[in-house]
């Protein structure tokens, strides 16, 4: 079974709630909530204070991914603002361990974000005390970027080095319907997607596409 999350990245800010019920009644199982800081990405886009306003529209799981500096400093106010799932950033973080059972303590699931540089080996010394990988397939900063085909070969290397451990593995960048299908293949078990998804004229209908694009024979 894979799971689509639609990043509200490529939503319309000014109707956010609109929006949100589009992709919900297309069955989109989880929300995927992009936080840029304008230092560890080149860009800013939102805080806990527009998290807890997308908790209160919506019953879907929070899938918040943490692309600033520091993270630590802030999980406990995504958790408290409705975060059930919070990533961050392995390159952000110097005591990786020490910030997954951060999150862990706070009762959300804990997840670890690579960019398209970072070798899955960063991984390897955590990989019991995370509930997701997030694999970056363009580097993190603007929705709308193009699919790096070495995001392949790295989600297959984090299944392998995850074994049979039950970690949900992400695939984040450029994921449009005519990839979905290898990306299944290759282990991916949510599949990311903005641009794809609500820049379609009917997001509903790209959540349903890209489902059964990843799950056709
Ligand atoms: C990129 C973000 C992604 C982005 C995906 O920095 O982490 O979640 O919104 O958007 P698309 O699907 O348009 O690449
Ligand atoms: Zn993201």
């Amino acid at each position: 079974m894979i799971k689509i999350a639609p990043s509200i990245l490529s939503a319309d800010f000014a109707a956010l709630g609109h929006d949100i019920a589009r992709v919900e009644a297309g069955g989109a199982d989880q929300l995927h909530v992009d936080v840029m800081d304008g230092r560890f990405v080149p860009n800013i886009t939102i805080g806990p204070v527009v998290v807890g306003a997308i908790r209160k529209r919506t019953r879907l799981p929070l899938d918040v991914h943490l692309m600033i500096v520091e993270p630590e400093r802030y999980i406990p106010e995504f958790v408290a603002a409705g975060a059930d799932m919070v990533t961050v950033h392995a390159e952000a973080c110097p005591h990786l361990s020490r910030t997954l059972a951060q999150i862990r303590e706070l009762g959300a699931k804990a997840g670890v974000a690579l960019n398209p540089s970072t070798p899955p080996v960063a991984l390897q010394y955590v990989l019991d005390d995370l509930d997701l990988v997030l694999v970056m397939s363009v580097n993190p900063g603007f929705g709308g970027q193009s699919f790096i085909p070495g995001a392949h070969r790295k989600i297959r290397e984090v299944r392998a080095l995850l074994g049979e451990r039950p970690v949900d593995v992400s695939v984040d960048g450029g994921v449009k319907a005519d990839l979905a299908k290898a990306l299944a293949g290759d282990g991916a078990t949510t599949l990311v997607a903005g641009s794809a998804i609500f820049g379609a004229a009917d997001p509903a209908a790209a959540v349903r596409a890209l489902r059964d694009a990843a799950t056709a024979r």
